[in-house]
Formats: C-alpha cells, sequence, structure tokens
C-alpha cells in the first residue's frame, strides 16, 4: 500500500488511446506520474505535474526527474498559461483523512477545478478530465460545474468496470473540453 495512488492499468489506457496533447501541458493530481510521463513521452514541450500529496511529489520527482512536479492544491502555485490540462479527477463522496483519501474523494475539487481552469488555459487550450458515474449526487453536477466555468464538453470516451465502493458496475468518462462557444 503506498501513500498516493498506484493507477490501474485500464483506467490509464483510457488515457494512452484518446489523449492528444501538445506543447504546454499541465497535470493536475498526477499521483504517480504516469500520465504526466506519457504526455512527456509523446514529444510535447514541457509537462508540469502537481498534486495536492507530498507523497506523490516525491515519487514523481524521483521517478521521472524529466518532469517538473511540485505540490500545489489544483492551481495555486502554478504561474502560466497551458495549451493543454489534464485532470483525472476523484469521484467518490467521503471525507478526506488521509494524504491518500486525496486520489478518492471528490471534497469539491472538481467543482474548484472548472472555476479556476479558465485563467490557466491558453486560446484554444483544452482540459481533459477523467470522472466517472459512480457516485449519482457528484455525477449530476458535473455538467453544471462545466457550464459554469465557460466550458463544454466536445468529445467524451467511456468504459464499464467494476467499481469496487459502490458494489456494482459503473463507467469511467474521460472528457474533453473547450471553452464555450457562445
Ligand atoms: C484519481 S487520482 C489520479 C492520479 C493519477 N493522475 C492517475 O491518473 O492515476 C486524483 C489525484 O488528484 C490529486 N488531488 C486531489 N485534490 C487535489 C487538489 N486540490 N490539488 C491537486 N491535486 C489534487 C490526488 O492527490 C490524486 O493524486
Amino acid at each position: 500500500m503506498t501513500n498516493f495512488l498506484i493507477a490501474k492499468e485500464e483506467r490509464i489506457n483510457q488515457f494512452r488511446e484518446n489523449l492528444r496533447v501538445a506543447g504546454d501541458v499541465l497535470e493536475i493530481g498526477t499521483g504517480s506520474g504516469v500520465i504526466a510521463d506519457f504526455c512527456y513521452q509523446s514529444g510535447v514541450d514541457m509537462v508540469i505535474a502537481v498534486d495536492i500529496n507530498p507523497h506523490a511529489v516525491n515519487h514523481v520527482r524521483q521517478t521521472y526527474p524529466h518532469i517538473i512536479s511540485y505540490e500545489s492544491d489544483l492551481f495555486s502555485e502554478i504561474t502560466q498559461k497551458f495549451d493543454d490540462i489534464i485532470f483525472a479527477a476523484p469521484w467518490s463522496i467521503g471525507k478526506i483523512e488521509t494524504p491518500l483519501d486525496y486520489a478518492i474523494y471528490d471534497d469539491g475539487v472538481v467543482e474548484r477545478f472548472f472555476q479556476d481552469a479558465d485563467a490557466y488555459l491558453k486560446t484554444n487550450g483544452r482540459l481533459w478530465v477523467q470522472y466517472c458515474d459512480a457516485f449519482e449526487d457528484n455525477f449530476k453536477n458535473f455538467p453544471i460545474w462545466v457550464s459554469n466555468g465557460g466550458f463544454e464538453v466536445v468529445d467524451q470516451w467511456s468504459y464499464s468496470t467494476f467499481g469496487r465502493l459502490v458494489g456494482r458496475n459503473v463507467n469511467v468518462i474521460l472528457y474533453r473540453i473547450e471553452r464555450s462557444a457562445a
């Protein structure tokens, strides 16, 4: 057991298969750093990978020294704009008591992400957000958070998997999101 999230392969494969990033890339909530490294290996100009969990940041620094990684509560330590911003978000309902819990429970972080993201996105920039329909109270709000942030979903990919916390099959969805046309 680590004190940061080791991702399931099928969840990371959803990124490997669908993510199309270029230029300057930010990964919010990098965890093990595997998605940030995938972006780096795909030849982007720069990847910054941040996490609120210091254990995740230490791991990324040691495992992927070519990636710039530091602690940040969402965009709190970010000072530039990006072409692509990625967030494999926590989606469960529960209380955060340990650093690992940040990987599991959405304590309002996804709503805050959409409120703040615009200021860190270049013109024509894209957001890539992975979420899940396991917890209806969170999931029903997702489109509202997107729209309130001034964004719209332009593409999405989904797969079904067993959700351990809810004891039934759930859908994990990767969204490509852009600023609303209106
Ligand atoms: C579902 S995990 C994803 C980890 C990794 N990117 C992956 O796909 O395996 C969510 C990550 O977001 C981080 N996180 C949660 N709240 C955050 C916040 N306010 N600011 C930055 N990172 C946060 C967690 O610590 C965790 O590493």
